[in-house]
């Protein structure tokens, strides 16, 4: 099939690599003429696993290519996606979406012949209907059809989760788009993932519910691990015992840090603004919202109470500094909250992440990147493990650690701490009892 990503960010070029590793014809479009300049090069704007390699060979079989004409892309494709961002609105919390619409009315002035077009952003309930409004200033009825088909791809695991997903959720309100489209998916469904033809506004909101049912549920273990730590219980016990239950599952019930990322803050935000705007009060969301902010504070407090309230000229080593591991991104990271907070009190920040250098912490008095594990380590007062890269899963502290009184804040839980005690380590961790 001829495909047309709009967007090049992590949703649209993610989806366009995999769809033309499906044996697609796909175009990925950017307005952004340098960022396409490089992808013809082979450099690519994001850090995900295995996704150069991917661009390569898809480019070199001339099953992918890059652009930057929206027009000309547009009618030589059949199927158009549109995965343009949808952050927050500024000082606001519902998403703004000049993007799509002004991709919308670009599409609107393309349409040579019937296209079917689809948001793949995450957008509020309706969207899909204004889009069609936009559409139809210019075109007949006949011409497109206007269809919902949200990703779920997770940064860092994005490739493996187009794969091998789940479910493709497809919200359309006409059949012959309905049938195209489980075509096109049906590599990803003869391998197992089940396929939910559903209404256009219920797929956007299956999108968004998704999205704040699992920050709803990395919230609720976080606020569990806060008991665990005054009872004296380890988390991870409950995590293990309560997913079991198939009921609840497994995953997304590991404690730590507040979510970040630049999906479960933003969405969590929209979904409650669009309900408000129907009059719904979605008030367990908003209760998460306000919970995971103020969990960078409490972790904080924590820090306080491991160094016993004496911060001034203390040297606290950050191990990870992304919202989380092989991922780049640093968008709504609690590094971000963390970090600056320390720094204002008088701390001599290092931090090491494998992704390198962080602009976001330039301005920042006393915060310093170190270009090795061991040079961040070595003469710290506090290790703070803030992400759980597998790079930080087997350090030998002993060895790396020149201060016998270096304490460990293990935000992850990567590490046991019986062996940590017996090893003479100063371990804390989350939810694990208070030492
Ligand atoms: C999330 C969803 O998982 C994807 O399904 C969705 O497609 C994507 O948003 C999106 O809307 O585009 P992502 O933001 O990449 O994906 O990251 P997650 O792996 O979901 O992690 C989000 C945050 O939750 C991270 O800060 C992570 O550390 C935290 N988390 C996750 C926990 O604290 N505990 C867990 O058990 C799981």
């Amino acid at each position: 099939m001829k495909l047309c990503m709009i967007g090049t960010g992590y949703v649209g070029l993610v989806s366009g690599v995999c769809f033309s590793d499906l044996g697609n014809q796909v175009i990925c479009v950017d307005k952004d003429l340098t960022k396409i300049k490089k992808l013809q090069r082979g450099i690519i704007p994001i850090f995900e696993p295995g996704l150069d390699e991917l661009v390569k060979r898809n480019v070199r079989n001339k099953r992918l290519v890059f652009s930057n004409d929206l027009k000309n892309s547009v009618k030589k494709s059949d199927i158009i996606f549109i995965c343009v961002g949808t952050p927050t609105k500024k000082g606001g919390s519902n998403a703004d979406l000049s993007q799509i619409y002004g991709v919308a009315k670009e599409l609107s002035k393309s349409l040579n012949k019937f296209k079917i077009i689809i948001t793949k952003s995450t957008v509020p309930v309706t969207t899909g209907d204004e889009i069609e409004k936009i559409l139809l200033k210019n075109n007949s009825k006949n011409k497109f059809s206007v269809v919902s088909n949200p990703e779920f791809l997770r940064e860092g695991e994005a490739i493996r989760d187009f794969i091998y997903p789940d479910r493709v959720v497809v919200g359309s309100n006409d059949k012959k788009s309905n049938k195209i489209l489980k075509n096109l998916y049906s590599p990803l469904i003869t391998k197992g993932a089940k396929y939910v033809p559903t209404s256009r506004r219920a797929a956007e909101l299956i999108k968004y519910a998704s999205n704040a049912f699992l920050a709803t549920k990395i919230t609720f273990i976080n606020e569990i691990a806060n008991l665990c730590e005054k009872t004296n219980i380890n988390i991870d016990d409950i995590s293990i015992g309560m997913g079991l239950d198939q009921r609840i599952g497994s995953r997304f019930l590991r404690a730590g840090p507040a979510y970040g990322g630049s999906c479960f803050p933003k969405d969590t935000k929209a979904i409650t603004s669009t309900a408000d705007k129907f009059k719904i009060n979605l008030s367990v969301i908003k209760s998460v919202i306000k919970s995971n902010e103020n969990r960078s504070k409490l972790l904080l407090k924590r820090v306080y109470e491991i160094l016993k309230n004496k911060i001034k000229n203390k040297r606290i080593s950050f191990l990870g500094v992304t919202f989380k591991a092989n991922t780049d991104d640093m968008r709504d990271s609690s590094s971000l909250k963390m970090i600056p907070e320390l720094s204002k009190k008088g701390a001599i920040v290092k931090y090491f992440d494998p992704t390198g250098y962080k602009i976001e912490f330039k301005k920042f008095k006393n915060v310093q990147y170190a270009k090795s594990l061991s040079t961040c380590l070595d003469k710290a007062d506090l290790i703070i493990i803030h992400t759980e890269w597998n790079d930080f899963k087997s350090i030998d502290f002993k060895k790396i650690i020149k201060n016998k009184k270096t304490l460990i804040f293990d935000m992850r839980n990567l590490y046991s701490p019986q062996i940590m005690t017996k090893n003479k380590l100063n371990y804390f961790s989350v939810g694990r009892g208070l030492k």
